[in-house]
């Protein structure tokens, strides 16, 4: 993913009480965390293994005493005037995931469904972002290289400018928990970071972000970023998959240039642009979408198998990517606006020609490349969930037209169908789709070839 993962487009309840962050485990709402199966796998079989989902800290309702510590975009400066009191003071309130932010699990606790938008007892919920747990208290550390990753999804009802996103960042496993100005921890979903040093996560490492809080923007001074590797941003429309290395391990609480903000985007810290793998981008623009006109048919479901080729002890060489649907196994598309046989999958040399091509600064290489973006599997990371509209950029990287400057003919600059424009605004969106949903299924990891009897499970049948 390219730009800002929403400050403002993962917002949430508008009105009464306003989604704040937390740090001080709250004891108004109960916190259960939805349950989640996931398959572990061998060549010898897979094995269910319980988890569970957390709502992200940034969307709960954070009070004193019953009181807002954060109220229409501003702290409240009785209790947050200093970031660590702040940070003490306030505590996260438990969620109420159907009712409130429109999310759920099915009845056999392996698919997991994100309403785009909610109407609550509160006022109104945009999206939402989850992560997965091994245990009550801790994130599940995923370590990926030598692996594969896979699961079922079902795009179905995601429009143009709605992305349902599968993506693992280097968190910390406890949120930061410390037990002292952190006693929330992991348990109500705190210590965000992704490659983009979003600047609007509202605690980090046990401190309020609120120095220099903007309330037009809500964003604070600091940013939270980490290694990010996007297995899956999507709708019905287009869909990519990108590494995006940084050159710190774990959580880096940024400051100024590390941010890289703005026009110092390649100075800081994460290589913000990634190199993505964008079917359509590439060139086969009758590779996915809905219908059975397309190779991979985005009104039904079908499972994303993701591979991180490399041994245990080597760099990451490469990153593959295949589908099954209807029982069959359906190679990527080719990268063939490259030139013949360029690949159907991630690797530096088709990083470095992808880049050159479009004419894009290759910071992917610059920040490490594959190599830097296999320490950080190696080191592991949490699986994030999630679906959001992008009041940035209205998702025009992923599904449409960007730059908008540039002719459409500029190769590079075509993404996906989508017409872009008004039809992509968050507002336009949010009033004509309130029910798009994305659904996750079936969530796998293994050994590399291990997932692949167990995707796409429809009706007890495996392929
Ligand atoms: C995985 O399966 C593919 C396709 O059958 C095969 O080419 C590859 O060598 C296998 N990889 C491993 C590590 O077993």
């Amino acid at each position: 993913m390219e730009f800002a993962r929403g400050s403002l487009t993962l917002l949430l309840l508008s009105s009464v009480a306003p989604p704040v962050a937390s740090q001080q485990a709250g004891s108004l709402t109960p916190e259960a965390h939805p349950p989640l199966w996931s398959l572990d796998c061998t060549a010898r079989g897979c094995w269910w293994e319980r988890g569970s989902v957390v709502l992200d800290a940034n969307w709960r309702w954070l009070q004193k005493d019953g009181k807002n510590c954060y109220k229409d975009g501003d702290w409240d400066p009785a209790v947050c005037s200093d970031p660590i009191q702040c940070a003490k003071n306030c505590a996260a309130e438990g969620a109420d995931y159907a009712a409130t932010y429109g999310i759920s699990v099915n009845r056999w606790q392996d698919a997991l469904t994100l309403k785009f938008v909610t109407q609550g007892e509160y006022g109104s919920n945009v999206g939402s972002r989850v992560y997965f747990m091994d245990s009550d208290e801790t994130y599940k550390i995923f370590k990926l290289k030598n692996r594969e990753f896979s699961l079922d999804v079902d795009v179905s009802k995601l429009p143009c400018g709605v992305n349902g996103a599968v993506y693992f960042v280097e968190m910390d496993k406890r949120g930061h928990w410390n037990g002292r100005s952190n006693t929330a921890g992991a348990t109500y979903g705190t210590g965000y970071c992704d490659a983009q040093c979003p600047h609007d996560v509202k605690f980090i490492k046990g401190a309020a972000n609120s120095k220099d809080w903007d309330p037009k923007t809500a964003t604070g001074r600091y940013g939270a970023c980490c290694a990010e590797m996007d297995i899956w941003e999507a709708n019905s429309q287009s869909t990519a998959y990108t590494p995006h290395p940084c050159t710190q391990p774990g959580l880096t609480k940024c400051d100024g240039v590390t941010c890289g903000d703005a026009d110092q985007r390649y100075d800081g810290i994460c290589d913000k642009d990634g190199c993505d793998y964008n079917s359509y981008r590439l060139g086969d623009r009758d590779y996915y979408g809905p219908g059975p006109g397309f190779t991979v048919d985005t009104s039904k479901p079908f499972s994303v198998v993701t591979q991180f080729d490399g041994t245990d002890s080597g760099d990451l060489a490469e990153i593959k990517r295949f589908y099954v649907q209807g029982g069959q196994v359906v190679p990527n598309s080719e990268s063939s606006i490259l030139g013949r046989n360029s690949g159907n999958s991630v690797t530096d040399s088709l990083c470095a020609k992808q880049k050159t091509k479009f004419g894009d600064l290759d910071d992917f290489t610059r920040k490490g490349g594959l190599a830097e973006m296999g320490a950080a599997l190696d080191r592991g990371m949490v699986l994030v969930l999630s679906l959001w509209d992008d009041a940035a950029v209205n998702m025009l990287w992923l599904d449409s037209a960007y730059p908008t400057d540039q002719p459409k003919t500029t190769p590079g600059v075509l993404r996906g169908p989508c017409p872009g424009g008004k039809q992509s605004t968050p507002e336009y969106l949010r009033s004509t789709y309130p029910d798009a949903q994305v659904e996750f299924s079936y969530i796998k990891v293994g050994t590399i070839n291990s997932t692949l009897p167990y995707n796409r499970r429809l009706g007890g049948s495996y392929v």
